[in-house]
């Protein structure tokens, strides 16, 4: 298999054919945070936690990492000060429920008064449901700040032992919408 060689952070590595930038820093032991990047699932691009910079000839750009193909001879930045500064404000906007990261990007409070402590929206059990178990029972409902992850109440009795996607939600929120909506639906 031919390799694609680039630069990340200084450093020269060889992506694999078909690898985004994520999964090739990954593989060389760069880290970049990541909230909506699941490797069993397709790229979503949604949460831009692992925003980077990358130069391709005299034109930078900042990109999601998770969707974005590795490239022959792009330079790509994982932690500039531009990308501290978008990490900060999805932090802040996410406050408190980021909080491991918050330390790493010292990060205290937010200036948004947010009081997130609920689903953060990765779409992490959707997009399973929908991909690999191929049900479709859990779904987004509403937009905006009214957006939520909602179970389709005739496949609640499905969610309740399958329970496949639970692992995947960092803050455990899908277990108790599942439970809700079966409960609702046991009533
Ligand atoms: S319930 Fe969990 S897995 Fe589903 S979208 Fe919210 S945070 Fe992600
Ligand atoms: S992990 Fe890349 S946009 Fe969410």
């Amino acid at each position: 298999m031919s390799t694609i060689p680039l630069e990340i952070d200084g450093r020269q590595v060889a992506a694999e054919e078909g690898e985004t930038i994520l999964e090739a820093a990954q593989r060389n032991g760069i880290h970049i945070p990541t909230l909506c990047y699941n490797k069993q699932l397709k790229p979503y691009g949604e949460c831009r936690l692992c925003m980077v910079e990358v130069t391709k000839g005299n034109r930078t750009r900042i990109v999601a990492s998770c969707a974005y193909p590795a490239e022959e001879n792009i330079v790509v930045k994982t932690n500039t000060e531009k990308i501290a500064k978008i990490r900060k404000m999805i932090i802040e906007l996410l406050w408190p429920s980021l909080s491991a990261l918050a330390k790493d990007y010292g990060v205290t409070e937010s200036r948004f008064h947010s009081d997130h402590t609920d689903c953060n929206l990765c779409g992490m059990c959707v997009r399973y449901c929908s991909e690999v178990k191929k049900l479709n029972a859990v779904y987004f409902k509403g937009r905006g700040i009214n957006r939520e992850i909602a179970v389709v109440p005739d496949l609640a009795n499905e969610c309740i032992y399958c329970r496949d996607c639970f692992t995947l939600c960092s803050g455990g929120w899908i277990v108790d919408k599942c439970d809700n909506a079966y409960t609702s639906l046991s009533k």
